[in-house]
This record gives C-alpha cells, sequence and structure tokens, in this order.
C-alpha cells in the first residue's frame, strides 16, 4: 500500500436475537481483508474510527426494530455503509423491497454501498405465538413459513459474494478461499 492510500478499517456489525443474522455476519466478516473487527451493535457505540460498516439486522415488524431505526439516524450520516438483512419470509416475498427499504431510509444519510437480504429461520417461540395472534394474516404467516434451516450455506456463500462485491467497489483485495 502505497503512503498517500488510507488503510480501510472495517467493521461489521449486526443486531440478532435468534443466531440468524449473527452467522451472515460471520460469513462476511471471514471474506474480509484486515484490519477488521466484528461485534454486536451493543458493543459497536460509535463508528467513527471505521472507514466501510457492514450493519445486520432482522426483520422485525416489517422493518427494523425501533433501536435499528434510531442505531441508523444516529451514527451513520456520511459513513461507507452496507446493509445485510434477514427475515423469515422468502427472498422474492411481495412485501420484501419495502422492508428493506425501510432500512435504507432509514440510513438515508449514510453513503450505501449495497444491500443483502436473505431468509433465516423464524424462532420456534415467535411461530408459536404468531400461532394465537388476533390477526389472521399473522397466524397465516406462521402457518406458511418455511425459514427452516436458514440461512444455509447457499445463502451464507451469497452473502460473502455479497460482501466481495462491495470491497470490489472499494478497490481492497479480498482474502482468497481458493474459489
Ligand atoms: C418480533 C419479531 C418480528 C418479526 N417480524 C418479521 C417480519 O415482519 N417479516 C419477516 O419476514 N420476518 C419477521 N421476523 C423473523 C425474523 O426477521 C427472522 O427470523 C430473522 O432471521 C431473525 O434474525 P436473528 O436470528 O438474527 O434475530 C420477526 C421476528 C421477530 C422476533
Amino acid at each position: 500500500m502505497s503512503k498517500d492510500q488510507k488503510e480501510t478499517r472495517i467493521l461489521v456489525t449486526y443486531q440478532s436475537q435468534t443466531g440468524n443474522t449473527r452467522k451472515v455476519a460471520e460469513a462476511i466478516y471471514e471474506v474480509l481483508p484486515e484490519p477488521k473487527e466484528i461485534r454486536p451493535l451493543k458493543e459497536a457505540q460509535s463508528l467513527e474510527e471505521y472507514s466501510l460498516i457492514f450493519l445486520g439486522f432482522p426483520v422485525h415488524g416489517s422493518g427494523p426494530n425501533p433501536k435499528a431505526t434510531s442505531y441508523l439516524e444516529n451514527n451513520t450520516k456520511d459513513k461507507q455503509i452496507a446493509l445485510f438483512i434477514t427475515h423469515a419470509a422468502p427472498e422474492d416475498a411481495p412485501e420484501m423491497p419495502e422492508s428493506v427499504q425501510k432500512f435504507c431510509d432509514a440510513a438515508g444519510e449514510a453513503d450505501i454501498l449495497d444491500v443483502f437480504h436473505c431468509q433465516g429461520q423464524l424462532s420456534s417461540i415467535v411461530k408459536t405465538v404468531m400461532r394465537f395472534a388476533p390477526d389472521p394474516q399473522v397466524r397465516e404467516w406462521a402457518k406458511m413459513d418455511n425459514s427452516k434451516g436458514q440461512p444455509d450455506a447457499s445463502r451464507l456463500e451469497k452473502a460473502a459474494s455479497f460482501a466481495k462485491r462491495v470491497m470490489e467497489k472499494q478497490n481492497t483485495p479480498v482474502l482468497s478461499n481458493g474459489e
């Protein structure tokens, strides 16, 4: 690296209640070049020292939960970020673009390099609660759920490819995994 090239310091940070978004975060982290760090969102108080941040969240109620919204609104201004999102609905569900857009809107003052989203298994506790929800639509969603086992290996591979694409946009080399 030449003297005038600034080193890209990368952070992967995520919110994850049941581990799906954390798995995606780890798949992303694995292919990123040093210097890099990975930590849960609650341990990433400030993004100031990082030049590129991968931020991951689960969809809660068709978008970011209040903590995610406030974090994105208050911490990402003028930062280069890449978003990754997990949700129980299939990737091609008609409501997904709108749900994903809500995360982008919350990070409206950031430079969003790319967004990745994939299915993540709905926890059995949440599914049970949904089965007894007053809203028939929610009960229907619980019945239709096909997210078991997600994110699977192919989705984690796609997450790694997403990270590589983001790094290419950054013009920073990625670690080779022999592909
Ligand atoms: C309170 C709550 C609300 C949720 N709302 C949605 C939703 O609106 N749409 C959806 O596709 N998945 C929804 N999910 C499922 C999660 O987004 C999905 O299981 C995600 O992968 C969980 O990520 P995590 O394991 O990192 O917490 C919801 C889950 C919870 C707990």
